[in-house]
């Protein structure tokens, strides 16, 4: 199994996995709602489902007579069921999942920590039917360069010194429309969003959590010292601060063919 920084063994990632679907579930739906793809009998794939909320919400929607898979590295912290709701196993780099088949693929967070994106993103699109859908969102982490103060700033520059040598691509959502049109996607469009947030809210919380599951290995990398993080979490549980730091990047495409 490929190696996964946050992977679901670690202690509170149920929790945070939780919160993401709380903070990013309603802008992935009406992103795929605008894409008119998923209606009943449809057939949907996502890719790297963590918990499962977007496939079970993608289930009900293709009901009667579709099917939502829901394809992760690891199952294990999908509680939801349904009987038109399969979960399947698997590596997203190794190959497609039933080529050709799929009216709408999505995947939400998972490419910026994937080693080969660039294959990720072929299979992806070869799980879809001619004239099917792809939607992408992934983060852009360009907010946090005007970041306040400037202890933050250093906080995250120190991150994503981390990450980058983590093969973690916290910029990817820049390349996922030129990356799109090279494997021949039509129709490229999307947008990014960012959510301004304050300490001690959701957003806040999630850094806090991100932050202690990661902690021993930000600081052994000796890319952020405990004065940096502190400040950082300092700064999270504080209702005064406000900020930005991912411009969630959604883009979608088309498969030609139909
Ligand atoms: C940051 S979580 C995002 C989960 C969910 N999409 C969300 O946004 O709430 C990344 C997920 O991608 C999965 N993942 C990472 N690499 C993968 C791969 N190569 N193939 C399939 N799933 C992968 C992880 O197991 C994890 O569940």
């Amino acid at each position: 199994m490929p190696e996964y920084v946050l992977g679901h063994h670690l202690k509170g990632e149920g929790t945070r996995l939780a919160l993401m679907s709380q903070l990013l579930d309603p802008m992935h739906r009406r992103y795929i709602d605008a894409l008119n793809v998923v209606r009943p009998g449809a057939q949907t794939l996502e890719v790297g489902c963590g918990n499962g909320s977007i496939s079970a919400w993608l289930a009900e929607r293709v009901d009667p007579g579709g099917r939502a898979v829901a394809f992760d590295l690891d199952l294990s912290l999908i509680k939801v069921r349904a009987p038109n709701l399969e979960l399947r196993q698997g590596d997203i780099v190794a190959g497609a999942v039933e080529p050709g088949t799929f009216d709408l693929v999505t995947a939400r967070a998972v490419l910026h920590h994937v080693a080969d994106a660039e294959a990720a993103m072929r299979n992806l699109v070869a799980s879809l039917r001619p004239g099917g859908a792809l939607l992408l969102i992934e983060p852009d982490f360009l907010p946090v360069s005007v970041a306040e103060p400037a202890e933050v700033r250093a906080f995250w520059g120190g991150w994503v010194a981390w990450s980058r040598e983590r093969g973690i691509d916290y910029h990817i959502g820049r390349a996922l429309a030129p990356r799109l049109a090279a494997i021949g996607l039509t129709e490229i469009g999307g947008a990014a969003e960012t959510a301004i947030y304050n300490g001690a809210s959701p957003w806040a919380d999630y850094w806090t959590q991100t932050i202690t599951e990661l902690r021993d290995g930000l600081l052994s990398s000796g890319k952020l010292n405990n004065a940096l993080v502190d400040t950082f979490r300092a700064c999270c549980a504080d209702s005064n601060w406000w900020t930005q730091t991912i411009a969630c990047t959604a883009v979608h495409g088309w498969n030609p063919g139909v």
